[in-house]
């Protein structure tokens, strides 16, 4: 049974099974399943390499990972996961393979697609991206003055922004302190603007980051940059050479930008642009943390790509992430999912999952085209603990949405941490331990009451608790420990999808409005007719022009 050709999920007696169970479970509470089963919370963990994950403290029995499992099985996750890593076109709308996995397997390895090995091609762009990387690191690549670059501006928008501007936060205790990394992607000129208004040109490079190289705000923003450099050195087209590279797939387009393709590093279509931070792509992180760290970060990776490849469904840590996020949004309504790392450095890494996931899983159709008759894809949401407790935390505590939450977090602090902060580091970390707690167990009436508290307010600081967490720990956020972390999370999605049924690897969704932003700029910019405009919005373009003037 092929995934395009098999039964409807909801109409698989698995997702009966699950259904007959949920309901069976009832009103369950946490601290239930706690008292009657003492094991559990030594039973519901997990050790992938780095990464140690407590799953105790969601609403499952052993019979609802059974259960979630036989689901799996019957949907033939294992099956569409071999097929990705064999290289197979599986993401059938586009056409192509979905070789991530290759980006970060061993030099030795054969993956092939089309009947070639890629493998050869993505050890020679790593090889360049090292040279290249070092050479500006040390200041041995020039620019056009003869100065060397002290900053490196990244100009690309989605999985070409979000992969390295989220991993260089993440690494900055890893990086060259000397230099600067700055990244731009929206096309509101401010971004670009704030970003270059106190650099020096002759010091700057610029990668012009863009699969495509169509994008339109990354080519509006390189367009901008160049002139804003050429402008400032008083020099012409040649200054680029050295103050310009490009990371894409498309050379015709990049050698018709004046970037000459000696200074290109490529990468391939069956690279998904979510999935592409550790191609070309993290060249701007590669200056900043070195080839040599970038490298221990694609090992991490693929020690999650080996262990989601080859480990038991019992034992699978992404496997069972994803079932458990099925389990939330198709059998107790949860509509979204909170991403709560306790890392100022993973400041931006929900950002970057809510592309990984919202862009992948955001799907209403099958992969035979079919509307989906269940839940697909969360709301991804989230920012680091502890700012989140003292903003919306309340809802998560008290509120009446199911919302599922990881809670993210590393043992020791950075190595180059002033010695004088790093004591703040446990107290960050009883947070995230209290949190967990807090979520899952809550506070009932009678122990408010047992506090004296006056029985008007015994229901507003009562906690219901019973809210599930995911606790993923790790000793160190280092580059490994990241690479496994964005692994354990591509394969999370990639579970979810497959059981779903879905396309996870196109993203159709963003057309229309970038077709429509086209249409609708000339009304802006001459006043022209825009034919099909609906009433609404032709009258906010006619209030838009009244109001600049126009
Ligand atoms: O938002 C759609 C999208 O195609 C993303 O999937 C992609 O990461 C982003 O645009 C940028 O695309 P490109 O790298 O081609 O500029």
């Amino acid at each position: 049974m092929n995934a395009e050709g098999r039964s409807r999920l909801d109409q698989m007696p698995e997702w009966t099974a699950l259904s007959k169970h949920r309901e069976q479970m009832g009103e369950v509470h946490l601290r239930e399943l706690f008292a009657k089963d003492p094991g559990r919370a030594g039973r519901f963990t997990l050790q992938v390499g780095d990464l140690h994950l407590d799953y105790s403290k969601h609403l499952v029995t052993d019979e609802t990972l059974r259960l979630l499992r036989e689901l799996a099985a019957a949907t033939d996750v294992a099956g569409l996961r071999d097929a990705m890593f064999r290289g197979e076109k599986i993401n059938i709308t586009e056409h192509r393979s979905v070789l991530h996995t290759a980006l970060r397997a061993p030099g030795s390895a054969v993956i092939a697609t089309d009947g070639e090995n890629v493998v050869p091609a993505v050890q020679h762009v790593l090889t360049r991206m090292g040279t290249f990387a070092d050479r500006v690191r040390s200041g041995a690549w020039k620019g056009h003055t003869g100065r060397r670059i002290k900053t490196v501006v990244n100009i690309g928008i989605g999985g070409s922004d979000l992969g390295p501007a989220m991993a260089y936060e993440a690494l900055r205790a890893y990086t060259h302190r000397d230099m600067q990394f700055r990244f731009v992607s929206n096309v509101d000129g401010a971004d670009l603007h704030e970003a270059v208004r106190d650099l020096d040109p002759a010091e700057t490079l610029f990668i012009v980051a863009s699969k495509t190289f169509t994008t339109i705000e990354t080519i509006t923003n390189a367009t901008s940059a160049r002139d804003w450099l050429l402008s400032g050195l008083g020099a012409g087209q040649e200054a680029v050479t050295k103050h310009f590279v490009a990371l894409s797939t498309n050379s015709e387009k990049v050698s018709e930008f004046g970037i000459d393709t000696d200074n290109m590093f490529e990468f391939w279509d069956w690279v998904g642009g979510r999935y592409s931070y550790d191609s070309a792509i993290g060249l701007s992180l590669m200056i900043a943390i070195g080839p040599e760290r970038f490298r221990e970060m694609l090992a991490g990776f693929h020690l999650v790509d080996e262990h989601f490849r080859t480990a038991p469904p019992e034992e699978n840590a992404p496997l069972l992430l994803g079932l458990l996020g099925i389990w939330y949004g198709n059998f107790w309504d949860a509509q979204s999912h909170a991403v709560l790392p306790y890392s100022h450095y993973l400041s931006k890494f929900t950002a970057y999952l809510q592309q990984l996931d919202m862009e992948s899983n955001g799907k209403s159709v099958d992969r035979a085209g079919r509307p989906v008759g269940w839940q697909t894809g969360p709301v991804v949401w989230g920012t680091p603990g502890t700012n989140g407790q003292h903003a919306y935390y309340q809802l998560l505590h008290q509120g009446t949405k199911m919302i599922p939450a990881d809670l993210l977090g590393f043992a020791r602090p950075v190595e180059d941490l002033q010695p004088h902060l790093v004591a703040q580091h446990d107290l960050l970390m009883a947070n995230l331990f209290a949190q967990g707690q807090a979520l899952a167990f809550g506070k009932t009436a009678d122990e408010v009451r047992a506090e004296g508290v006056a029985e008007e307010l015994v229901p507003h600081r009562t906690f219901q608790g019973n809210h599930p967490t995911t606790t993923i720990l790790a000793s160190e956020l280092s580059p490994s420990v990241l690479g496994q972390l964005i692994a354990l999370y591509e394969h999370k999605v990639f579970v979810q999808g497959a059981v779903w049924n879905i396309n996870s690897f196109d993203q159709w969704g963003v057309e229309l409005g970038k077709v429509l932003a086209k249409r609708v700029e000339p009304a802006l910019t001459q006043g022209a007719d825009v034919p099909g405009l609906d009433a609404s919005t032709a009258g906010l373009v006619a209030k838009y022009r009244e109001l600049h003037g126009r």
